[in-house]
C-alpha cells in the first residue's frame, strides 16, 4: 500500500536524556501539534530529527532512541553537533527564519552555515530515498528543508511531492536580499505543490519566482522545464475536537480540578479577569512589546489596576541562538520592572512563566482566561490562537489577535490589532474586558464555525488532493505530445529516408537565451554538430531564423548550410544570398518613436532595429510590468498595423513588428516547392515557428521547445535536448 512519507526538521516527539535514560515528550511549535494528528491516522512515516545531537548518544541509546522512535512511526535524522550549530540553530534560525519575518537587522548570512545546510537537506533526502517505495507521496515541511524538494525529484522524478511553507515567505525586496536566493527557489520548485497558509505569502513566492528566476506563471502555476507547479495556500487549522473535548472534560464538575486551575480561579471573579499570552519564546512574537503596551493600558486605564492580570507563558526555543538569549534577558527585565513599578501586597501585574508545560495545563489557561492576548509582530499562521477559541465551550472570552499573524485574515470576528500601535492595544483591550456577553458569544460562535469545519485534518486533506490532482495535470498537459518515446521512430526514419530534410530556428531552439541577442553566437559544440549534419548524406539542413541577414552571415556565412534569415525575407543558399520578399520599410519610421516611448518608460527593454522589422525585447524588465506594457503597446500598434500591412509577432520576450506578407512559413513552402523530401522535421521554439509547422506536410515531424499551446506534433524540453536529438542523427 502506497504511504504518505512526512519531512520535518523536527519528529514530532522529543527524545530527552535524563540521567542515562530516556524521556519521549511532545515537540512544541505549530508545526509539529499540527501534523501530529494528520500522522497518527495514515499509514505513512515521518522522517525527522530526534532532538539529540549523535555526539550526545552511546551506541546503546542510540539503539534505544531509534526503536523509541520507530514505535511511533518515525525516523530519525541523526545530526552531529556541528550540524545542529551550523544548519539548524545557524543558517535555518540566523538566516531563513529572521529574513522570513521581517527582522533583516538580526539575519547574518555566513557560507559555511549554507553549506551545512546543502549537507543536512542532503542528509534528509539519503533517509528519505532509503524508506521511499514507488508510488509513495512525500510532504515535505518548512524552512529548514527548502532544497529538500529538488534533491528528492533528481533522484526519483516519478514521485509526487508536495512541499508547505509554516512561516511567511517574504516581499520579494527583502527574499532579493538572500545571496542564495536562486538555489533555495530552485530547491522549494522540485516539488508538484506548494503550499503556503496565505494568499499573500503565495504571492509574495510567485513574485520572487517570476523576478529572480524569470520563470512563467499563469496564475498559480509555474512552468519550470518539463514541469509545471502548482502554488496554492491552505489556512492550516487545528484539531478542533481535541481541544475542544478537553475544555468540556476541565470544565466538568466531576473532574477532580488540578492545582493551577484553582490558583488560577482564586484571582478570578466579575470584577476580576486573566489575560492570557500563550508563545514560544520569539522576536517574532513581539513579547516585550506586549509588556510594554501592558504598561501603558496600566496608565491609560488605571481603574484596571488590581483588577486585570496578564498570565504569560513562554516557552523555552532554540536558547542556544544569541538574538533569543538577549530577548530571555529583556523579557525578565522587562516583567521584573513591571511588577516592581505596579505590584500591591494582593496585586502582581503580570505572571509569567519560562517553560513547557503539558497539554493539560495548557488546557487549564485557556478555560480560565477571560481574554486572550495574541499578538505577534509576525507570524505565519499562529495556531495558539486557534486554541484559545476551540477550547470556549461556553462561547465567552475575547481574542485580541495581530494583524500580522496569517490566522488575523480568517479570524475577522477577533479585535484584530496593529501590534505597533499602543494605543491600538489599550483600547481594544479596554473593549474586550468590557465587551458584553452576547457580543462575545456572537463573536466566538462566528469564529469555532469555521475552526470546526476547516480543522487541521481537513487542511492535510485538502492538501493531499491537490497534490493528487498535480498528477493529473502532469499527464494531461505535458507528457501528452512529449517527444521522450517517439525519438526512436524518428532517428529510425531519418536513417532509412533517402532526401532528408531538417529545418531548425535558431534561438531558444539550438541555444539558449541571453540577457543580449548578441551574446547568443553560436559555441563550437553547434557547429561541429550542424557541420555533421550538413556533411551527412541526402540530407539538407536550413536554420530558419528571424536574426538579419548580417547577423547569420558574420555566424554562418562561412558554412555550407542553408540560411532563411529576417523571418523569410533572405535565402541563402549555394553561396548565393536571394530576396525571397521585398518587404517595405517606410513604416518603421512612424513605429520607431513608439516604441522608443515604450523603452522610456519600462526600464530594462530595448529595441533591436533589423532591416526589415523592429523588435522591442523585455527579458529584463519587471514581469508584472512587462504584462501591463505589452497589452498596451498591442493596443497601441493594432490599430497602426492594419493601415500598414504589418503584423505583430510575440515571440519569446520580444515583440516583433514585421511586414504581414513575410512569415517563417512562407519561406518554408516555397524552399519545400524545390524538391520532393521523404523526411522532414522542423523545431521550433516561438511563436513565429508555429507558421513552420502549419506548412509542414501531415507526416512531418514538427517539434515544439517548451512546453507551451503549440500546433507541432511533438514537445521537447529545452534547447540542450535538441542538441541531444540531433547528435542521435549524427
Ligand atoms: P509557532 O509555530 O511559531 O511555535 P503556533 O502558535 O503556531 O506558533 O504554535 C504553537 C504550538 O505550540 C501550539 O499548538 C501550542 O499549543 C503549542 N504550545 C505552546 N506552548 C506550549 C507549551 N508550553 N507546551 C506544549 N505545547 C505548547
Ligand atoms: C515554528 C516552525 C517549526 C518549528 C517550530 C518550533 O512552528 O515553523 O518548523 O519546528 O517553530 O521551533 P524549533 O526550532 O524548536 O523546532
Amino acid at each position: 500500500m502506497n504511504k504518505t512519507i512526512i519531512v520535518s526538521n523536527r519528529l514530532p516527539l522529543q527524545v530527552i536524556i535524563h540521567q542515562n535514560t530516556l524521556k519521549i515528550i511532545p515537540s512544541v511549535g505549530g508545526l509539529a501539534t499540527g501534523m501530529k494528528s494528520v500522522h497518527a491516522e495514515g499509514n505513512g512515516i515521518w522522517v525527522g530529527w530526534s532532538g539529540i545531537p549523535e555526539e550526545e548518544l552511546s551506541t546503546e541509546l542510540s539503539e534505544k532512541v531509534a526503536k523509541e522512535i520507530r514505535k511511533e512511526k518515525c525516523v530519525s535524522v541523526p545530526l552531529t553537533l556541528d550540524d545542529v550549530e551550523e544548519y539548524y540553530e545557524g543558517f535555518s534560525n540566523k538566516a531563513l527564519w529572521p529574513l522570513f519575518h521581517y527582522f533583516m537587522e538580526y539575519t547574518g548570512f555566513e557560507e559555511h552555515e549554507w553549506e551545512a545546510y546543502k549537507r543536512v537537506n542532503q542528509k534528509f533526502a539519503e533517509i528519505v530515498l532509503e524508506n521511499i517505495d514507488d508510488g509513495d507521496t512525500v510532504w515535505v515541511h518548512d524552512y529548514q528543508l527548502l532544497l529538500l524538494p529538488q534533491l528528492i525529484k533528481d533522484k526519483k522524478p516519478n514521485i509526487t511531492i508536495g512541499f508547505f511553507l509554516h512561516i511567511p515567505f517574504p516581499s520579494y525586496e527583502i527574499f532579493r536580499t538572500f545571496p542564495w536566493r536562486k538555489e533555495i527557489l530552485s530547491g522549494m520548485l522540485g516539488a508538484d505543490l506548494i503550499g503556503f497558509h496565505t494568499y499573500d505569502y503565495e504571492r509574495h513566492f510567485l513574485s520572487s519566482v517570476k523576478r529572480i528566476l524569470r520563470l512563467d506563471a499563469h496564475f498559480n502555476q509555474i512552468s519550470y522545464h518539463d514541469r509545471l507547479i502548482k502554488v496554492d495556500s491552505f489556512p492550516m487549522g487545528i484539531d478542533y475536537d481535541k481541544f475542544y473535548n478537553a475544555a468540556l472534560e476541565h470544565s466538568s464538575n466531576s473532574k477532580e480540578k488540578s492545582e493551577l486551575y484553582r490558583r488560577l480561579h482564586e484571582h478570578i471573579s466579575e470584577d476580576k479577569k486573566l489575560i492570557l499570552s500563550i508563545d514560544r519564546m520569539d522576536y517574532t512574537k513581539g513579547i516585550p512589546n506586549r509588556i510594554k503596551a501592558f504598561e501603558y493600558f496600566l496608565h491609560k486605564f488605571p481603574e484596571y489596576k488590581e483588577k486585570v492580570r496578564l498570565v504569560m507563558l513562554a516557552v523555552p526555543s532554540r536558547s542556544n541562538v544569541t538574538q533569543y538569549k538577549k530577548l530571555k534577558r529583556e523579557t525578565d527585565e522587562l516583567v521584573g520592572r513591571i511588577n516592581g513599578k505596579f505590584a500591591t501586597v494582593s496585586w502582581t501585574p503580570i505572571w509569567y512563566f519560562y517553560r513547557s508545560m503539558p497539554f493539560d495545563k495548557l488546557i487549564d489557561l485557556y478555560i480560565s482566561s477571560d481574554v486572550a492576548l495574541i499578538t505577534p509582530l509576525r507570524d505565519g499562521m499562529n495556531l495558539v490562537a486557534k486554541e484559545y477559541v476551540a477550547t470556549r465551550i461556553n462561547n465567552d472570552g475575547v481574542l485580541i489577535l495581530s494583524e500580522m499573524a496569517g490566522a488575523s485574515l480568517e479570524m475577522n470576528e477577533a479585535l484584530i490589532i496593529n501590534p505597533n500601535s499602543f494605543e491600538d492595544f489599550a483600547n481594544n483591550l479596554k473593549r474586550a474586558l468590557t465587551m458584553p456577553l452576547k457580543d462575545q458569544k456572537s463573536r466566538m460562535k462566528f469564529l469555532q464555525k469555521r475552526l470546526k469545519r476547516y480543522n487541521v485534518e481537513k487542511w492535510a486533506k485538502e492538501f493531499l488532493k491537490s497534490l493528487e490532482e498535480t498528477n493529473e495535470l502532469k499527464s494531461n498537459i505535458i507528457t501528452k505530445k512529449l517527444l521522450g518515446e517517439y525519438e526512436n521512430n524518428l532517428v529510425n526514419d531519418f536513417n532509412k529516408k533517402k532526401k532528408k530534410l531538417l529545418l531548425l530556428d535558431y534561438d531558444g531552439t539550438l541555444i539558449g537565451f541571453k540577457d543580449n541577442p548578441q551574446d547568443a553566437e553560436p559555441d563550437d559544440e553547434l557547429y561541429n554538430i550542424l557541420d555533421k549534419l550538413q556533411e551527412k548524406e541526402d540530407t539538407s539542413l536550413v536554420l530558419v531564423s528571424g536574426r538579419d541577414k548580417e547577423t547569420f552571415k558574420k555566424w554562418f556565412g562561412h558554412k555550407q548550410y542553408t540560411l532563411i534569415t529576417d523571418h523569410g525575407v533572405w535565402l541563402y543558399q549555394n553561396n548565393e544570398w536571394t530576396a525571397l520578399e521585398r518587404p517595405k520599410t517606410d513604416w518603421m519610421q512612424s513605429i520607431k518613436p513608439i516604441l522608443e516611448t515604450f523603452v522610456d518608460r519600462t526600464p530594462g527593454t530595448f529595441i533591436e532595429t533589423k532591416k526589415y522589422s523592429l523588435a522591442w525585447h523585455y527579458r529584463m524588465t519587471d514581469p508584472e510590468l512587462a504584462k501591463i506594457r505589452t497589452i498596451e503597446l498591442n493596443t497601441v500598434l493594432t490599430s497602426m498595423v492594419a493601415n500598414n500591412d504589418l503584423s505583430i509577432l510575440k515571440g519569446n520576450k520580444v515583440i516583433e513588428i514585421k511586414s504581414s506578407n513575410v512569415n517563417k512559413g512562407r519561406a518554408v513552402s516555397r524552399y519545400l516547392m524545390q524538391q520532393d523530401y521523404d523526411f522532414i522535421t522542423v523545431i521550433g521554439d516561438d511563436w513565429t515557428d508555429e507558421y513552420m509547422f502549419e506548412e509542414a506536410p501531415d507526416w512531418a515531424y514538427t517539434i515544439k521547445v517548451g512546453f507551451t499551446k503549440t500546433k507541432a506534433m511533438y514537445q521537447i524540453k529545452d534547447p540542450e535536448q535538441v542538441r541531444q536529438l540531433l547528435n542521435k542523427l549524427i
